[in-house]
């Protein structure tokens, strides 16, 4: 990441080295995923062509690549939101193929949160509400410390008891991240979860996830953003379906960007 690239964010990554990775250490992992959907007029058109890669725990982890080149899809499927038309994605140590949907249900319930450009936030609950809405759904009493630590972190405060059908996109967008900070998920995927927001607000959604990287998560980004991929520990650049490069030092938009055009002039 350039000085540039932080300025503009105002983020910067932690300056501990990353510890050494031991299997044990790899947070979701695939191996030779495919992805075909059916279309009209033809049997199905492959989406991904046999993805293989391995995400450390505890860092952060972003995907880069034109749009249609597969970046949702290969997040979805590493999540097990979509599941692959063939190949294996091993989730925090467990086999999604080998998993019914009730185990899928509890290992996200435990460990995994997520993040998308669209907020699923309840509209008639309060923002103080959505960020304590796990606790709610498990009938436990919210944890008010870490609930106001939260609000504080995010900015929110002055909106805690609103609902967040009035808020605005950033807003809503930080209390979408707020139920992570909250619930403190070993492992969160987001997928352009700045890509509708202002450059505020783009900012606090950043440096959140670079902390939750730098206190232990894994986070794992699909952005359209070269300065934001540029925050992450390792980028994976995808083209046409496929990883086609992965950057694990010496990461900053400049270098993400000539990657890509080299890719697409060597075509
Ligand atoms: N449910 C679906 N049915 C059919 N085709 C799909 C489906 N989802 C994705 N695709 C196709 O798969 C390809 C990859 O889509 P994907 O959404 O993964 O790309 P992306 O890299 O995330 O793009 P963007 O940057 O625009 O979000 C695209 O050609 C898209 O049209
Ligand atoms: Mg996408």
């Amino acid at each position: 990441m350039t000085e540039k690239d932080e300025r503009r964010y105002h983020v910067s990554k932690s300056n501990k080295h990353p510890r050494s990775v031991r299997m044990t250490d790899i947070a979701v992992s695939a191996h030779n995923l495919h992805k075909s959907f059916p279309v009209p007029d033809a049997t199905s058109v492959e989406v991904l062509h046999g993805i293989s890669c391995s995400i450390e725990q505890g860092r952060m982890t972003s995907m880069v690549g034109p749009s249609g080149s597969g970046k949702s899809t290969a997040l979805l499927c590493l999540a097990g939101l979509e599941s692959a038309t063939s190949g294996q994605v091993t989730l925090m140590g467990r086999d999604l193929n080998a998993l019914s949907p009730a185990k899928i249900a509890k290992l996200y319930r435990d460990k995994v949160g997520f993040v998308f450009q669209s907020y699923n936030l309840v509209p008639y609950l309060s923002v103080r509400e959505n960020i304590a809405v796990s606790d709610t759904l498990a009938g436990r009493r919210s944890d008010q410390r870490r609930l106001e630590e939260v609000l504080s972190r995010l900015r929110l405060e002055s909106r805690a008891n609103s609902l967040t059908s009035t808020l605005s996109g950033g807003e809503q967008q930080r209390v979408a991240l707020g139920r992570i900070l909250y619930r403190r998920p070993a492992i969160v995927f987001a997928d352009e979860p700045t890509g509708a927001l202002d450059t505020r607000s783009a900012s606090v959604v950043l440096y959140e996830l670079r902390r939750l990287a730098d206190e232990g998560a894994t986070v794992v980004l699909v952005t359209h953003d070269l300065n934001a991929a540029s925050l992450a520990d390792s980028v994976m650049i995808l083209r046409d379906g496929h990883i086609i490069s992965r950057l694990d030092s010496g990461i900053s938009s400049e270098i993400l960007l000539s990657i890509m055009n080299n890719a697409v002039e060597g075509e």
